[in-house]
């Protein structure tokens, strides 16, 4: 059996005429965190829907040695793979419980199983539990993110696919959240983290795969990275 949690094979997303991703390549293995870097509009995002299957893509997405259900978004959160989307995707005129207990829709009404999540996400992020009967639209942008993570924990994930959660938010807030994730990972939850925030990135993810202009131009160590200079050759040998 594969050691590989996910395998992506010549995954490729076009909107219209134009081609936002040509074949990706990339694997994680059991355990791993790795992260996607590249600067804006290289096609992270759309290479993260397009393995969810939120954009027409071609190519192979393997979880865990089966093909990935992407033409159906219900069976791809069964089989425990979770997006935490750009923008967060919180519902800000529902409370932060209601939010949370979206996540855990596929639980039903296992009020057990759904209290233990509970008990881990507030855990994780105790300032949710403060917070629980507050409108999600009024929490802070931090706030905002540690939801956002909070309601992807209450469906169980196997793989956990981040876009950039350090948006928008001031240095030390970003350093505390990628620090939790990188917790959760060593708890053993395979991570995907897209990020523009390379340093930041670097200090949790052993490997890292640079994208620029919607193709992976290298794929790079941390210590491979020791400046942003050294990151803007590889975007710029590629554009
Ligand atoms: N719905 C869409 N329709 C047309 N073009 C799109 C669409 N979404 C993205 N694109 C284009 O595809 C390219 C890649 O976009 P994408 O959002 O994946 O980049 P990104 O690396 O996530 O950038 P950022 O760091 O700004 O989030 C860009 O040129 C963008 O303009
Ligand atoms: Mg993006």
């Amino acid at each position: 059996m594969s050691e590989a949690v996910l395998e992506v094979q010549g995954l490729s997303a076009r909107y219209g005429n134009v081609c936002a991703l040509h074949p990706v390549d990339l694997t994680l293995g059991r355990g791993e965190l790795v992260a996607v870097l590249g600067p804006n509009g290289a096609g992270k995002s759309t290479l993260l829907r397009a393995i969810m299957g939120l954009t027409a893509g071609s190519g192979r997405v393997l979880f865990e040695g089966a093909p990935l259900a992407r033409n159906d978004a219900r069976a791809v959160t069964q089989q425990g793979v979770i997006l935490v989307p750009e923008g967060r995707g919180v519902f800000g005129p529902m409370t932060v419980r209601e939010n949370l207990d979206l996540g855990a829709y596929l639980l039903g009404n296992r009020a057990g199983e759904i209290a233990a999540r509970l008990e881990r996400v507030f855990a994780l992020f105790p300032r949710l539990k403060d917070r629980q009967t507050q409108l999600a639209g009024s929490l802070s942008g931090g706030e905002q993110q540690m939801l956002a993570i909070g309601r992807a924990m209450m469906a169980g994930p196997r793989l956990l696919l981040l876009d950039e959660p350090s948006l928008g938010l001031a240095p030390r807030l970003a350093a505390e959240i990628l620090e939790t994730l990188g917790d959760l990972n060593r708890g053993g939850l395979p991570i995907l983290l897209v990020e523009q925030r390379a340093p930041l990135a670097l200090k949790l993810a052993k490997r890292a795969y640079l994208l620029s202009v919607g193709r992976v131009v290298a794929e790079v160590t941390p210590d491979q990275i020791a400046s942003p200079h050294d990151l803007a050759r590889y975007y710029f040998a590629a554009a």
